[in-house]
């Protein structure tokens, strides 16, 4: 089993707080890019020897503003050089106002099988200091045409701990994205990147820097009303009714194969990590000549045991006691440890697992970080 992500670096606009690999100004180049990465994808067709591909993820960046051409272009270069699975999940970013009539029924006739619409927040100040391209109403717009075109699996993104956002508002935009009746919801709290406009407005007194301790309110009424709504929190920041599992991501945490192509993308083949260059010139140009267009690590074991725990343990799954002894099980001080989380209610252990518990989630990247090793 294994993955492929597909990283489109176009965007519209510079929203204010991303700091992901994009590019706003990319016509004069579309093409030469879409061409290396089914070049890319050609190249690499051997890496994962045969697996049967199990799901597809096209991020960004934005896939959405894919013409129809360029997506059956990179479909075919994927269908003609891998092992595809009749039971694939095809997941596809899409920005709210690139989601028409048009392009709903293209992207369903293509294999799309699973949406993710960026809709970020139901206040339309917040979408202007974010400088997204949407309005609020087209982000609902969204959701509700792509329902009507039969996609029935559909996550939105929302974000929290945002300036000015009081408990009160966070609690009616997760109330709004619940009546939207979407099967899947991911909510990362805001981070202000470094040399983001959204830095300089907090610097600035533009905008107000959100509290640690109103981003962890929020953190913790997203998990209850989500909850309540029958929402299971299986990951720290996703949440799926009915086991609408996002299968692409959770084999990320799993750490399952996947190759990750275009510009900036990630890979990881079980033990190697390997990032594509972020520049997409560069990119077009290195593919084209096939001279080096990425760096690669080999994970050394200690590595390897960090992963298992920064992303097993955002899982509701946990880390298994078997990939534990994988790695030759505890080391004796790592044994006290998990076991005064597992007296004090942060951690606990059901049949052959090791996770956190909802008091144990709030201090997730912490309790992960107290099981590092150094190489
Ligand atoms: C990089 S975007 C790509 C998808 C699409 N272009 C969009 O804007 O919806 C993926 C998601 O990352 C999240 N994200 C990006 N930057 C973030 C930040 N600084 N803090 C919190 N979430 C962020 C947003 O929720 C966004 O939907
Ligand atoms: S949030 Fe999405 S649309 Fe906005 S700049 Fe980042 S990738 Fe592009």
């Amino acid at each position: 089993m294994a993955g492929i992500y597909v990283h489109i670096p176009f965007c519209k606009k510079r929203c204010s707080y991303c700091d992901f690999h994009f590019s706003t100004t990319f016509s004069k180049y579309r093409s030469q890019l879409i061409d290396a990465i089914c070049l890319e994808l050609a190249l690499r067709k051997n890496e994962l020897n045969n697996e049967s591909i199990e799901t597809i993820y096209f991020g960004g960046g934005t896939p959405s503003l894919l013409k129809s051409e360029e997506l059956s272009q990179i479909l075919n270069a994927i269908r003609s050089n891998y092992l595809v699975s009749t039971g694939l999940e095809m997941t596809f970013e899409v920005n709210p106002e690139d989601a028409t009539e048009d392009n709903l029924i293209n992207w369903k006739k293509q294999g799309i099988n699973r949406l993710s619409i960026g809709l970020q927040s139901f206040q339309e100040s917040d979408l202007n200091w974010m400088n997204r391209s949407h309005t609020l109403q087209q982000g609902t717009d969204a959701v509700r045409l792509a329902q009507v075109h039969g996609f029935t699996n559909i996550s939105i993104d929302l974000i929290y701990g945002l300036p000015g956002l009081a408990n009160e508002q966070w609690m009616e935009h997760l109330e709004r994205g619940l009546s939207l009746n979407v099967q899947h919801i991911s909510s990362y709290c805001l981070t202000i990147e470094p040399k983001t406009a959204l830095l300089n407005h907090v610097q600035k007194g533009v905008l107000e820097r959100p509290s640690e301790d109103q981003q962890s309110e929020q953190f913790e009424i997203m998990v209850s009303v989500l909850q309540k709504s029958g929402f299971e929190q299986y990951e720290i920041s996703n949440f799926a009714k009915d086991e609408h599992y996002a299968k692409h991501n959770s084999a990320y945490w799993n750490l399952t194969k996947y190759i990750g192509v275009g510009p900036s993308a990630h890979s990881f083949n079980g033990i190697e990590r390997r990032w594509n260059i972020a520049n997409n010139t560069k990119y077009y140009q290195q593919v084209g000549n096939n001279d080096h267009w990425f760096e690669a690590e080999v994970l050394s074991v200690a590595a390897q045991w960090n992963e298992c725990f920064l992303t097993g343990l955002r899982t509701k799954w946990g880390v298994s006691q078997d990939k534990i002894q994988g790695f030759g099980g505890f080391h004796p001080t790592e044994k006290r440890q998990l076991e005064s989380y597992l007296s004090d209610g942060l951690m606990c252990e059901e049949e052959g697992f090791y996770s956190l518990t909802e008091k144990g989630k709030l201090q997730a990247d912490g309790i992960s970080a107290s099981f590092f090793r150094l190489d």
